[in-house]
């Protein structure tokens, strides 16, 4: 079985394309990539902000980032998407687990504003599960606001089997990841019925 120590996957990279053909580059987080994080900041519309933290933040400055960039990858899988010749920074997500013998990850990422509804998020969510189950994770949550609605369509359709429970206006989201995805599994889900009256 194929598996992804933290040595691994501090050096991961790949290159694959989105849904729409645009050739990306995934990669593990590098330390360096603070500095790109710190310039993208400014550039993140306040409803982005928002959908990632959950409230209004202020700019972090570089010694809050490298809490991002200078990571350990036996709990932290951090992965960063470059477009371009110029390698630009347009995206970094994260599952993040308690121990390194946890199979249970959170997963954060964000897509900068003018990158969105590419389908870079997708490639970012699919290669971090893909390689989160080398890496030991086999079930991953997802807190997710109710309005975040291209946050769950994402979700929903990994093809992971995936359950949604829904609290004071923001979704758990579980997704099993322990198997390979499967088209049976694209947006059938199971979720509370709060969810049902979200309307998504
Ligand atoms: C949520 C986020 C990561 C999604 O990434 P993205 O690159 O914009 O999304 P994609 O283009 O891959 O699209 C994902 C799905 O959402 C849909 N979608 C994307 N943007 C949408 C929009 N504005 N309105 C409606 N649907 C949208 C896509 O059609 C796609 O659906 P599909 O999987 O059925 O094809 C990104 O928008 C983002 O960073 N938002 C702010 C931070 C955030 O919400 N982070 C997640 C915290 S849990």
């Amino acid at each position: 079985m194929t598996t992804l120590d933290a040595h691994a996957a501090s050096h991961y990279h790949a290159l694959t394309h989105t849904n729409m053909g645009t050739d990306v580059t995934v990669r593990a987080i590098r330390s360096e990539d603070k500095y790109a994080i710190l310039d993208l900041y400014p550039t993140l519309s306040p409803r982005t902000l928002y959908m990632r933290f959950f409230r209004v933040i202020d700019a972090p400055n570089l010694e809050e980032i490298s809490r991002y960039t200078d990571i350990d990858f036996a709990t932290q899988l951090a992965f960063v998407i470059e477009l371009g010749p110029s390698k630009q920074l347009v995206a970094a997500g994260r599952l993040i687990r308690a121990t390194e013998q946890s199979k249970v990850a959170e997963l954060s990422c964000l897509v900068v504003d003018d990158y969105q509804n590419k389908g870079i998020g997708s490639v970012l969510v699919r290669e971090l599960f893909e390689q989160g189950r080398y890496w030991g994770v086999e079930q991953v949550i997802a807190l997710v606001h109710s309005e975040n609605h291209p946050m769950l369509r994402l979700l929903k359709s990994q093809g992971y089997p995936c359950e949604m429970l829904y609290d004071e206006g923001e979704f758990t989201v579980t997704l099993d990841i322990h198997h390979e995805p499967s088209s049976d599994n694209r947006f059938s889900y199971r979720s509370s019925l709060g969810a049902m009256h979200q309307g998504i």
